[in-house]
Order: C-alpha cells, then sequence, then structure tokens
C-alpha cells in the first residue's frame, strides 16, 4: 500500500466533503481515533474540535495521561459525562444489551456536543475489523452505524467520516507514523470504544468496576515488557453453575495433567465466534494442581477438546492462584497476540511469572477477589473481549 498517496488522497476527500464546516472528533487517545483526528487536522486545520469524552468507563488516570500525550499537537477539550453513560449503563447484564446502549449514549452526548460547537460532521476512527464483525452479529462495535444502515444524520443531526475504515490495526500505525502521532500512542494497546464496560462481565456496578480498573492497572503494568497484541484484565461474579457434564469434560482435561483437574462452568456469558458467527456462551474454569506440568503447545488442544464437546464454549481459563474462597469475583488475566485483531493466539507468559501478577492483583484488590485465572482460548472459539 502506498500511504503517502493515501494520506493525500483522504486529506483531499475530507476537505471536499466537509467544505467550510466544522468537524467533531472523539478521541479514545487509542491509535485509531488520534489518526483520525490528525488526518482530519492535517485537511481542515482548527475547524477541527476535538474531545475526549470520560464515560466512567476507562482505565486509572486515562484521561489525564491522553490530555498530556497529546498536549502540543491538539487541544483536547474534557467532557465530563460519566453521570449520564452511569444511568444509564449500571445494572445491564447482557452484553449485546450494554454494547447497544452505550452506542447510544454515545452517540447521544456527542450529538449534543456537536450542536454546542456547530459541527455537522463527526469524524471517528472505524476500522475494517470494526464494521466487519458488526455486520457479521458478532458484536455491536459502539462505532459503527451507517454500515447497519443506521440514518445518523436524522438520528444525531451530523454525517459521519470515517476515513481508515478500510485499513487494519497495522496499517493504521503506518499511517499514525507519517503523521507524526506521538509514539507512545503508536504503541498503545487497542482499548475498546465502551472500556472497561465490555470487561465487567455481567451485572457491572460501580464496586466491580473499580475492582476492575485497580487489576486492570496492574496487569497493563506487570505485562508490559512481553509487549503483547493486547493484555488486560477481566472481571465475573464468583458463580459456578452446573450444566451435567462436567465429568465428560474432566476426562478430558485430565488426559492433558498428570495430577488432579476440576473442571467448572462459571454463571457468567461471554462472547466467542466460531464458523464466522457469534456464540454467547459459556466460560469453563480449569484448575489444575501442578500448573506447569502442561507446556503452552498443548493448551491449544485442550480447549479445542473441550470446545468439541460441547460448543457452547466460549472462553476457557485456568486458575492461577487462589485468594479468599468467599470472594465475590473471579479476575481474568487476558494477553493476546495477533496482527488483524481478526484472530488471535494467547501469549505464551511463563506461568510462574502470571503467579506473581496473580499475588499482585491479589493485594491490590483484596478480599473481593477469590481467584485469578488465565485465558488460554484463541479467537477462534473465544473474541479477544468477553463481551
Ligand atoms: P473482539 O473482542 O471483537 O475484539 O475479538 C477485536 C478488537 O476490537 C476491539 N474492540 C472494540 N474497539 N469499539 C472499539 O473501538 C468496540 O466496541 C470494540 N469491541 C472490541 C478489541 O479490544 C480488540 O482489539
Amino acid at each position: 500500500m502506498d500511504f503517502e498517496r493515501f494520506i493525500q488522497e483522504k486529506v483531499e476527500e475530507i476537505r471536499r466533503v466537509v467544505g467550510p464546516e466544522r468537524v467533531l472528533c472523539a478521541i479514545s487517545g487509542g491509535v485509531d481515533s488520534t489518526t483520525t483526528a490528525f488526518l482530519v487536522k492535517r485537511a481542515i486545520g482548527d475547524r477541527l474540535v476535538p474531545v475526549i469524552l470520560d464515560t466512567g468507563f476507562l482505565r486509572e488516570n486515562e484521561v489525564q495521561d491522553v490530555v498530556s500525550t497529546l498536549s502540543g499537537y491538539l487541544d483536547l477539550k474534557v467532557i465530563d459525562v460519566k453521570d449520564v453513560f452511569y444511568r444509564y449503563l449500571l445494572g445491564l447484564e447482557d452484553a449485546e444489551e450494554k454494547r447497544k446502549t452505550f452506542r447510544h449514549v454515545f452517540y447521544s452526548v456527542l450529538a449534543k456536543v456537536a450542536k454546542e460547537y456547530g459541527c455537522r460532521f463527526l469524524a471517528q476512527g472505524t476500522i475494517a475489523p470494526d464494521w466487519i464483525e458488526t455486520v457479521k452479529g458478532i458484536k455491536t462495535q459502539h462505532n459503527v452505524l451507517t454500515q447497519l444502515g443506521l440514518q445518523v444524520e436524522d438520528l444525531y443531526g451530523f454525517s459521519v467520516i470515517e476515513p481508515l475504515q478500510d485499513l487494519y490495526k497495522d496499517q493504521v500505525r503506518e499511517v499514525a507514523r507519517r503523521l507524526g502521532v506521538p509514539e507512545k500512542i503508536l504503541k498503545r494497546q487497542p482499548f475498546p470504544g465502551p472500556g472497561l464496560l465490555v470487561r465487567c462481565v455481567g451485572r457491572v456496578d460501580l464496586e466491580k468496576l473499580d475492582i476492575l480498573r485497580k487489576a486492570t492497572a496492574v496487569v497493563e503494568e506487570m505485562l508490559l515488557s512481553f509487549s503483547p497484541s493486547q493484555y488486560f484484565a477481566v472481571i465475573l461474579d464468583n458463580q459456578v453453575i452446573s450444566v451435567g457434564y462436567e465429568g465428560r469434560l474432566r476426562e478430558v482435561a485430565c488426559k492433558y495433567f498428570t495430577t488432579g483437574v476440576n473442571v467448572k462452568y462459571l454463571g457468567t456469558k461471554a462472547t466467542g465466534v466460531r464458523g464466522g458467527s457469534r456464540v454467547y456462551g459459556r466460560v469453563l474454569a480449569i484448575e489444575a494442581r501442578d500448573l506447569c506440568e502442561v507446556p503452552y503447545s498443548k493448551l491449544h488442544n485442550l480447549v479445542m477438546d473441550l470446545v468439541s464437546l460441547d460448543n457452547e464454549i466460549t472462553h476457557v481459563i485456568l486458575k492461577i492462584c487462589d485468594n479468599n474462597p468467599v470472594g465475590k469475583y473471579v479476575i481474568v488475566i487476558r494477553s493476546i497476540e495477533t496482527r488483524d485483531f481478526m484472530t488471535a493466539t494467547i501469549s505464551e507468559i511463563p506461568l510462574n511469572y502470571l503467579e506473581k501478577v496473580s499475588t499482585k492483583i491479589c493485594e491490590v484488590c483484596g478480599d473481593y477477589v477469590a481467584a485469578v485465572y488465565y485465558d488460554i482460548t484463541s479467537k477462534p472459539p473465544a473474541t479477544i473481549e468477553f463481551e
């Protein structure tokens, strides 16, 4: 791909489409939205209005970090909309209901901001996997509207421009480099628009969100040196359900371990993908007495064997450490390797290092945490996020 030509063509296209109007751009500090803002700024200069919405689902210190990283490049306005997001989202449980509600609140807020700043256009960093997977019905990405046939002008009063919509992540990074996007943003791992909302699996409330935020900070700090493509924490309720064929699954798992193994289903649903279609299925937790017995090369086969017995399983998680048997939540560490985010494999982080990360999570999150697990599922059959 000729990236210089791509930039030149997009700059001309943006000028042609936007004319003399102002353009709002909601920046998350991720590479997609920031690159979009840099492109629009190159095209129309100060008629770009860059904002960051503080939705209440961002990570520790995220707003301040993004504002300071981009200062000198973009004059970001911070818009605190935590109250409205919490009003509509706290208490929701179903993954797609959360995503669709988030999308609606997000664009309703942006509609008001656009009106206030006199913007007739919204520029956003939608990329190819976002709309491809949304159109296929795998999950509703927060920033996909027109591709679903939604009449954005009627609904929200602005038109959407998406200059990166045919690119994949590695191509966006190349465009970003050429536009002078700061290195810190280029190196940032992706973070979904609905943020911690989709990692607070099942019913979402402020206590759960607070613990997730702390666990996320530990995982991001301690796994950084491994440079995975994406790495984060997830929180689930510590509930177990029985489906009746745990015995069969245990027999299969036992073939991979020489010492005792236990398997159980957690009570929360999670998203996966099978044959290109969405599965909103189950999380299977495995506990093995001696973790170091099974090499990573075999864990993938273990997962596939389990999924072939129960194709409702979307994520298989391996217990790394126990903390408090009556803790309300379990934390899952997820770390994956991918180029295009359409498929992914798990990061082969040494299990004894994952024990250190888990111990730190328990220290920071305290008695709320029953146990810490590592997600050993590739995409497919899981998706990268749990919801
Ligand atoms: P999944 O979970 O679909 O994730 O395998 C693929 C990539 O997309 C990110 N992701 C999102 N990004 N808005 C975004 O901007 C969203 O609604 C969204 N959902 C998932 C995810 O973090 C991963 O990088």
